[in-house]
């Protein structure tokens, strides 16, 4: 597999800074190198950033914004040009509000070649809020809303970005953290939320192999944009909006194996990760770690079973 790497270095969405470092805190912690040992030709196409990176102190809200449209397009045309090439992008962050440019180009490149994109946001939160509902007003816990065509962003954020993905094709898979008036919109807009409850109860596997069936079924796209605060805060501290009771070790992997055992992830974003809050390196060193699983590091060698033939 190609594997095209761009680092997001931008903080500029969240409310506490340090998820700008996450891309280099990535690279240090083996990223490319454990991708090309699994046998894929990664190339690391450097950093995407804002027109404004000199600034401190932290800036005001609209050049925050600024910021964040200015990199969703770079991003959003990175990503269309690594697919139409039929390479997979692989976006390192840096906060989620970079999700709504890479998936942007994510969907615009499925819209051309007539492909259903499916989005799996692995997450502690929903990313659901829009700048009415937010509580926080930080562009992170906004994006997937944006791209699920949520109104009241403005005129800044119509057309580009704006109702890309069929809300019915989004699952979120982690949740522990909804804001109220957030929760009503998912549940208004058909999102399929998979929150910890279910997890605990029906486990990882039965509710993977539904989200990965339906997928499959129609040939879809999948892209997975996976936040670093969907796993446990024990494990990964390296988190600006930690909550506890995330997916262990077992359960983050698994997730992982079988969404590449299933051959639909077309595309990815790894985000959130905050090395200035991390542990020394545990958390970067995870996520690393889930990558490979994601791109096919296997304890053995397993033969793959079609999730639809099981
Ligand atoms: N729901 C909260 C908010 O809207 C938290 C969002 C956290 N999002 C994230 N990408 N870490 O601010
Ligand atoms: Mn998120
Ligand atoms: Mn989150
Ligand atoms: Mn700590």
């Amino acid at each position: 597999q190609a594997i095209d790497l761009f680092g997001i270095p931008s903080d500029a969405g969240a409310s506490c800074r340090g998820s700008g470092m996450g891309p280099e805190a990535l690279r240090v912690a083996g990223l490319v190198e454990t991708l090309a040992t699994l046998g894929h030709v990664v190339t690391d196409r450097g950093d995407i950033t804002g027109s404004d990176r000199a600034r401190t102190p932290w800036r005001l809200s609209d050049e925050r914004n600024a910021e964040v449209l200015d990199i969703a397009r770079q991003s959003s045309a990175e990503a269309l040009a690594s697919l139409d090439a039929g390479r997979l992008p692989a976006f390192v962050g840096g906060d989620h509000s970079l999700s709504m440019g890479t998936i942007s180009g994510v969907a615009r490149h499925c819209a051309s070649v007539g492909k259903p994109l499916f989005v799996l946001w692995v997450d502690a939160h929903g990313d659901f809020n829009t700048p009415a509902t937010s509580e926080t007003g930080n562009i992170h816990g906004m994006p997937l809303a944006l791209l699920c065509g949520e109104p009241d962003f403005g005129p800044d954020y119509e057309g580009e970005w704006r109702g890309l993905v069929d809300p019915r094709h989004v699952t979120i898979f982690g949740a522990r953290s909804i804001d109220r008036p957030e929760r009503q919109l998912l549940e208004r807009r058909g999102v399929d939320v998979i929150d910890m409850r279910r997890i605990d109860e029906m486990g990882v596997v039965a509710l993977m192999r539904e989200v990965l069936a339906r997928v499959e079924a129609v040939g879809g796209h999948l892209h997975v944009s996976l936040d670093v605060d969907a796993i446990d805060p024990a494990i990964a501290p390296g988190a600006g909006t930690p909550v506890a009771g995330g997916l262990t070790f077992r359960e983050a992997h698994l997730v992982m194996e079988m969404i590449h055992d299933s051959g639909a992830m077309g595309s990815l974003d790894v985000v959130e990760l905050n090395p200035y809050l991390d542990h020394a390196g545990m958390s970067a060193r995870l996520l690393v770690d889930l990558t490979a699983s994601l791109f096919g590091r296997q304890i053995m060698p397993r033969q793959v079973v079609r999730i639809s033939e099981t």
